[in-house]
């Protein structure tokens, strides 16, 4: 009894312009016609059907989702009255699902990364649902790395259990650019591609034994679910939840307990993942599918003029862009706002919304 959990809250500021507070990344269609989010539960469709997934998101995106997801009964797509990171969304899931199907085992997933072989992404989760099924085991699907980001979660792998299945020995969020490197260059390492999936039993007792404090509030939340106080107990306590990543709260601590006590393991997957983080790595998506000109270009903007340029990414529906002799450029053009900056800072366009916001 498979069940998807999809993490949908996040608010993807690194897209801005085409990405707002109540447009996030995951309900965008920035790859083809379906959203994000919509491709993630396309994707999962062979091993659970829409009316088994979960969904958690905020109020600002969950009039957007619904209409997106009608196959999804509304009942279990989520909204936080506040984003508290994805420790109290995944940690609410479980207990939840605890109670209402104790038998399943959950796959956790974000809602807006891209992956570009689906069958062979159907074959990994299945192989994780057995190996998640068999009692405790916890399992994170582990991306081979191909340089020192800064923005991931390694997985530090030791021993093999078995075939293509590795004990985690060490997972560290977000490690400072020289540890990134020696992981990189030590060979043993691999990315959290931020999915993972455990038992619901298994996954909401590791809530209680990393998150004392946060399991009696979203115990509280569960008691409620179902009732007619549910939302007033939802908007009361989920806010009190303390704001932290599944990665920090739950994988950092667990796999302290070191390779033979953990039950962590790691599933080496190879399904061509991208987590969309940036402009830049949708130009390299692009790119990587053929979308580029023979000058690396990639427009996604019919009639545009593109002489003696390289390297560059443009999208803007509504408008001629021309490019002139310029190279790296992120060029983004919406209704209200234009984003012009390079590929190479393309991490720092977090920062307008940060102003943007500070300047009411
Ligand atoms: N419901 C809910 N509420 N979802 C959230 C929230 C929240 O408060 N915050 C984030 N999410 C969702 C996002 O929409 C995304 O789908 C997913 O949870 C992961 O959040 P990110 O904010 O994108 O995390 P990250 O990119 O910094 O790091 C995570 O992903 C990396 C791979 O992309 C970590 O798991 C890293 O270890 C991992 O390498
Ligand atoms: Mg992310």
């Amino acid at each position: 009894d498979f069940r998807p959990i999809i993490l949908a809250g996040g608010s993807g500021t690194r897209f801005w312009p085409r990405s707002r507070r109540a447009e996030a990344k995951q309900v965008l269609a920035l790859d083809g016609e379906r959203t994000m989010i919509q491709r993630t539960i396309d994707r999962l469709e062979p091993l659970a059907s829409s009316g088994k997934t979960w969904v958690i998101t905020n109020d600002l995106l969950s009039d957007k989702i619904c209409c997106q997801l009608d196959k999804v009964p509304e009942e279990q797509v989520l909204c936080e009255p506040a984003a508290r990171n994805t420790a109290p969304a995944a940690g609410l899931a479980a207990l939840l699902l605890e109670k209402i199907a104790p038998d399943s085992v959950l796959g956790v997933f974000p809602s807006d990364h891209v992956i570009a072989d689906e069958v062979a992404f159907v074959a990994t989760i299945q192989r994780a649902v057995a190996l998640a099924a068999e009692g405790e085991n916890m399992v994170v699907l582990g991306i081979q790395p191909t340089h020192a980001e800064t923005g991931y979660g390694y997985i530090e792998t030791g021993e093999a259990l078995r075939d293509g299945i590795l004990h985690v020995r060490r997972f560290t969020e977000k490690p400072n650019r020289a540890r990134a490197e020696e992981f990189l260059a030590a060979g043993n390492y691999y990315w959290n591609s931020g999915m993972f999936v455990w038992s619901a039993k298994t996954m909401a007792n590791a809530v209680r034994e990393h998150l004392p404090e946060m399991t009696p509030l979203l115990e509280e939340i569960v008691a409620a679910w179902g009732t007619p106080h549910y939302d007033e107990v939802f908007a009361r306590v989920y806010p009190e939840c303390e704001n932290i990543s599944v990665d920090y709260a739950i994988l950092e601590p667990r796999s302290a307990k070191g390779e033979h006590h953990s039950q962590l393991y790691c599933l080496p997957a190879e399904f061509g993942w991208n987590d969309l983080g940036s402009w830049s790595a949708l130009y390299d998506f692009k790119a990587g599918q053929g979308n580029q000109d023979a000058q690396e270009n990639v427009i996604e903007t019919r009639g545009s003029i593109v002489l003696e340029s390289q390297g560059n990414y443009v999208y803007s529906p509504n408008k001629t862009v021309a490019l002139v002799g310029v190279e790296g450029l992120v060029v983004v053009e919406t209704a209200d706002a234009l984003l012009v900056t390079t590929r190479e800072h393309a991490q720092d366009v977090g920062k307008v919304v940060k102003q943007l916001a500070s300047d009411g």
